[in-house]
């Protein structure tokens, strides 16, 4: 995620980036930093820490007048959080300064080529080879930034929203974006660059939005030059007149926090196998799995530590993994785990679950567990946090910050990676044919789409929440790979509109919630064609005859189930072991959407935290 800030025109730009980095706070980030030109050089500072921790050092530490400049909020994917991997970079020459939001997928082979070339790198990062690619070109094929730019994006991989500038053409900054926003604020005789308008909608409210594969360059008292990063073609600029507040802007547009990150599930999903699925070559390639293949080949069991929805993550894990790469799986509540004097041996890999990557018990759980001479792995959102740093190894999530206290993009990237962990380890083992491995990759570079087509039914959700919106119980049954989907949408519901819900499996009814069941009860029965489909079926008519209220999750064009239920949700059709993927959709809205009409604090519900630091 992060943020950037850029602005070229007749004002101090110091004060305008440092309160535009101020007002992209918001996004989440682990560093700051600024690049300013003060009419001979460039002076840059950054630093781990906060925009705050940014203005003390910067009031130490360098001049801060010029019109020219570029700040950057650091949401680290390549390269632990610290002064050095803070951006802006350098390019070699130190002629050019980048900042990025995004992921150059082929880095390390771009690295590899500049290094043969003569290029040093002081950072671990991704954008640090960006900035030197740019500068080879640029000096290789004698051509200006912008066409060094063009040149360079297309030997990139990933995505990206860039600012970058020449100290010795001050009169211009060069932009680009593939996947990551950015917005060009138009002013009278200045411009403003930023991921979106809040910086600086105060000064002006005419927007242009960069679209993917399009770079800009804005020049000092002239116009905005946009092209096609593809064919180098012209675009006409389209400005808009923004009628959005700031808040409006920090939430994309949405209410809230957490609709957002609903909606950024797509991107989020595809953000965390990107530059891990290979489909032309057939591979899946993980640097903390591979580093470490023999421990997971010769694993007795995988042990998984997980507190709440990271938990629930873990539970579809067991299904993945026994399914598809055969190797033992057990999931603890890492608050269990760490007080019942576990049996655990060197043998045992255990996996540690954590967005925050910062909960307590599940960070005493893995210390218990490298304690015993188990090899730990961490899946965390953050990238540094202390569960990153206390594991053997890890694969980040990279969904970006989560705002909202209720996890929801969290939960479907965590699947995602534990999905390719699974799919790397069972080619490994043999204990699935090609054309399923190919079949399972296939399908998990169409999930982004199919989540979009879930997220289509949002009225038709909306709907049906407000049917069930004053419902004091909800059941929430599944089976399979969708009884762990069940559980988390039950802790949605209870966790931001504080309905009392409860997720069990499906069979389990008959021993004991039937008794629940009568006309004021809703049930959501998750009853997609893949999974014992006619099991869940007769589920629904065990519920139906006790007049309960049957809100099926259903698999697009499902006429079965549609017969039986007061309502149904689609979701697009896919493998079993890929559909919590989908099914979660439909219960992160209808939560949403019910706590909305209840009028509770969606993003902020009463007594929980967004990371649980404490026991
Ligand atoms: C889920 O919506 C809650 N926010 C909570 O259960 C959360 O998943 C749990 O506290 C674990 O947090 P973590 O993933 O940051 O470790
Ligand atoms: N991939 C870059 C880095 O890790 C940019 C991350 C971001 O979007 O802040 O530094």
């Amino acid at each position: 995620m992060c943020g950037i800030v850029g602005y070229i025109g007749h004002r101090e730009a110091y004060p305008i980036i440092l309160k535009g980095l101020k007002r992209l706070e918001y996004r989440g980030y682990d560093s700051a930093g600024i690049a300013l030109y003060d009419g001979q050089d460039i002076k840059l500072s950054k630093t781990k820490g906060k925009v705050d921790d940014l203005e003390r050092r910067v009031e130490n530490e360098i001049s801060t007048n010029g019109s020219l400049g570029i700040g950057h909020t650091r949401w680290a994917t390549h390269g632990v959080p610290n002064d050095v991997n803070s951006h802006p970079h350098y390019s070699n020459s130190g002629d050019l300064v980048i900042i990025h939001n995004g992921i150059i997928e082929n880095y390390e082979s771009l690295k590899k080529e500049l290094t043969n070339r003569g290029y040093t790198f002081n950072s671990d990062t991704d954008t640090e080879v960006l900035i030197n690619l740019i500068e080879d070109i640029k000096k290789s094929e004698n051509v200006k930034l912008g066409k060094a730019v063009h040149i360079a994006l297309n030997q990139v991989v990933g995505a990206y929203a860039i600012a970058v500038f020449d100290k010795n053409k001050p009169n211009e900054i060069v932009v680009a974006r593939l996947g990551s926003p950015l917005a060009i604020g138009v002013g009278e005789d200045e411009f403003f660059i930023a991921s979106d308008a809040s910086p600086f909608i105060e000064y002006t409210n005419n927007a242009i939005y960069l679209e993917d594969e399009e770079m800009a360059i804005v020049r000092r008292g002239k116009d905005v030059k946009i092209r096609k990063i593809k064919d180098d073609s012209l675009v006409n600029p389209y400005v808009q007149e923004l009628q959005l507040n700031l808040e409006q802007i920090e939430k994309g547009g949405y209410e809230h926090f957490m609709l957002k990150e609903i909606y950024e599930q797509p991107h989020a999903i595809k953000d965390t196998y990107r530059g891990r699925l290979s489909l032309e070559n057939a591979i899946i390639k993980m640097a903390g799995v591979e580093d470490h293949m023999k421990k997971f080949l010769n694993a007795d069991r995988i042990i998984i530590v997980a507190c709440g929805t990271s938990w629930h993550a873990g539970l579809v894990a067991e299904y993945i993994f026994e399914d598809l790469a055969r190797i033992p799986v057990e999931v603890e509540y890492a608050s269990e785990f760490r007080y019942r004097n576990p049996v655990i041996n060197e043998n045992d890999v255990v996996i540690a679950i954590s967005q925050s990557g910062e909960t307590a018990d599940t960070l005493a759980a893995i210390k218990l567990a490298k304690s015993k001479g188990a090899f730990v792995f961490g899946v965390c959102n953050v990238v540094g946090s202390s569960i990153a740093r206390e594991t053997h190894a890890g694969a980040y999530t990279h969904a970006g910050p989560e705002i909202g206290v209720a996890s929801t993009k969290a939960f479907t990237t965590q699947i995602t990676v534990l999905t390719l962990i699974a799919l790397r380890l069972a080619r490994a083992k043999g204990t699935i044919s090609s054309s399923d491995f190919r079949m399972h990759m296939l399908e998990l570079e169409m999930i982004p789409d199919k989540v979009e087509k879930a997220l289509a039914s949002d009225d038709h959700i909306k709907m049906i929440a407000d049917t069930y919106k004053h419902a004091t119980n909800c059941l929430y049954l599944g089976r399979g790979y969708n009884f762990p989907v069940a559980l988390e949408g039950a802790l949605k519901l209870k966790e931001i509109s504080y309905i009392h819900a409860e997720g069990y499996p499906a069979a389990e009814m008959k021993h004991g919630p039937i008794a629940l069941i009568d006309e004021n009860m809703p049930i959501i029965v998750i009853a997609t064609k893949k999974g014992h489909y006619e099991k869940v079926v007769s589920n629904i008519q065990e519920i139906k005859s006790r007049k309960g209220k049957i809100i099926g999750i259903v698999t697009e064009g499902d006429s079965t189930v549609k017969e039986l239920a007061d309502h149904v949700i689609e979701v697009p059709e896919t493998l079993e072991s890929l559909s919590p993927l989908l099914t979660t959709i439909p219960l992160q809205l209808l939560s949403y959407h019910i706590a909305v009409m209840l009028g509770k604090n969606v993003d902020q519900p009463r007594n929980l935290a967004k990371s649980v630091t404490v026991e």
